[in-house]
């Protein structure tokens, strides 16, 4: 095989597969006992155990944490939120979760923050 054709068939078959492992993330259900143990350790420090941003670090931050029952958060999309958690966001507490978590992890976080944001309590 030309060379050309070969690096063209390789590159081929590597976006064949990475868009084979982005549908399988998106087919696959969040898990959310996963999700909750994620958040358990590592947001309710600051977003409070039931989302409504009063963890015990709240007070310590210049912004306080956002609370995901208000409707500015709640309107938000999942596209969004996962943005926001992939990347962080600037001049804030909110950092990025990117290296720390796996995109699974953060999707998994995302399904049981938006669980809590349908609570009452
Ligand atoms: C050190 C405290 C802290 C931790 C830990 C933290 N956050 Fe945040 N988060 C914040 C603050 C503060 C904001 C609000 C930032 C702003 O409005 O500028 C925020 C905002 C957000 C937002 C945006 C909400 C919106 O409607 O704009 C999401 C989503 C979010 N956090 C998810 C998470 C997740 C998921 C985790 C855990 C993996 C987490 N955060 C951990 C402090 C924290």
């Amino acid at each position: 095989m030309h060379k050309t054709s070969r690096t063209l068939a390789f590159t081929a078959a590597a976006i064949l597969l990475i868009r084979t492992l982005a549908v399988a993330d998106q087919d696959v259900p969040a898990d959310l006992p996963s999700g909750k143990a994620l958040y358990q350790h590592h947001c309710a420090t600051c977003h409070g155990q039931t989302g409504w941003g009063d963890g015990p670090n709240a007070t310590l931050l210049r912004v306080a944490p956002a609370n995901f029952h208000q409707f500015r958060s709640f309107l938000k999309s999942d596209e969004e939120l996962l943005r926001m958690i992939e990347h962080g966001i600037v001049f804030s507490p909110m950092h990025a979760w990117t290296g720390n978590l796996t995109e699974r992890q953060m999707i998994d976080v995302l399904a049981y923050l938006r669980l809590l944001s349908q609570q009452e309590q």
